[in-house]
Parts: structure tokens; C-alpha cells; sequence
């Protein structure tokens, strides 16, 4: 028998403590829950992406009344930064949410695991890594690459 061990690095930033370009991302993201639809959950997600151009693109959870059909606000951003920038690979995700009293979460928001299937494929569809941030008001992970979110991943390698 043996054992693997798996281990990711989160760093707990301060708003004071992010960069420029990071300050810009949380704030995209912050201001996408603005823009979520969400009359079901009263959840508010928003994401904001960063491509490789500097491009930011956002988006925000989508519902409906038949609520699988609905999507994230994750996936939204994504897939809307692959139909209109197919090019471009996604240098830096940021995600931020709003309860259903609509305060920003102090806890980090954390994607679904469906989200970071896709996310995942973004990265190595373009290569090179997403650095991801998890916006909470008591603090933001940085996260240096998708793959650190989902360790054992299937991927097409297994196709
Ligand atoms: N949601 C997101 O948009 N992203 C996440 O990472 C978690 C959940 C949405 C889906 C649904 O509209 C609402 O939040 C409640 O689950």
C-alpha cells in the first residue's frame, strides 16, 4: 500500500495587499452580482475573467424557473469569454457572491464543482495557469492555478 498526498497552496490576501490588476478584478466581480438573476435563490454570484489581452469580461448566475436550467456565474463568464474571444486565454478569475440579505459573503465563495470542470478545460484548452481569487470580506484566496481546485481531475486525456 502506499499513500499520495495532494496539497494546494492558498494565500489569504487583504484588500490592502492585492495588486492593482487584482483590485480591478475584484471590483469587476463585485459589481457582476449586481447583474445576477436570481429571483430564486436570492443568491448573487459574480464572476469576472481577465484574458491574456487585459480583456475583462464578467458574468453573473442566470436562473429559471426551471431551475437546472439555469447557470452559474462562473460558467457564464467563461463560456462568454470563449464564444467572443476564442483566442484569448484566461489569465485570472475572480468570484465574489452576495447572501440572500444581500451582503457581500465574508467567507470566501467557493465554485461548484461543475464550474471547476469547465474552468479547468479553459486552462488547458489555452495552457498556462488561471490564477483564481475567492472573494470574502475577511479575506481573498489566491489560488495559482484551476488545477489546484480540482486534484484528480478527468480531463480528455482519458478519452
Ligand atoms: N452559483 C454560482 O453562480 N456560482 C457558484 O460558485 C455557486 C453557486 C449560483 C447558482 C445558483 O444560481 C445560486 O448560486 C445558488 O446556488
Amino acid at each position: 500500500m502506499k499513500e499520495i498526498s495532494l496539497n494546494i497552496q492558498v494565500v489569504v490576501k487583504q484588500e490592502d495587499e492585492l495588486t492593482p490588476q487584482e483590485v480591478k478584478l475584484v471590483d469587476e466581480a463585485r459589481r457582476a452580482t449586481y447583474r445576477s438573476y436570481a429571483p430564486y435563490s436570492h443568491f448573487s454570484v459574480g464572476a469576472a475573467v481577465e484574458l491574456a489581452d487585459g480583456t475583462i469580461v464578467t458574468g453573473s448566475n442566470q436562473e429559471n424557473a426551471a431551475y437546472p436550467s439555469g447557470l452559474c456565474a462562473e460558467r457564464t463568464a467563461v463560456f462568454y469569454a470563449g464564444s467572443r474571444y476564442p483566442d484569448q486565454p484566461i489569465r485570472r478569475l475572480c468570484i465574489a457572491a452576495r447572501d440572500t440579505n444581500g451582503e457581500f459573503l465574508q467567507r470566501p465563495i467557493s465554485p461548484c464543482g461543475a464550474c471547476r470542470q469547465v474552468l479547468l478545460e479553459a486552462e488547458q484548452r489555452t495552457g498556462g495557469d488561471i490564477e483564481v481569487l475567492l472573494y470574502g470580506t475577511e479575506g481573498i484566496y489566491v489560488i495559482r492555478s484551476i488545477k489546484d481546485l480540482l486534484p484528480l481531475e478527468f480531463n480528455k486525456s482519458f478519452l
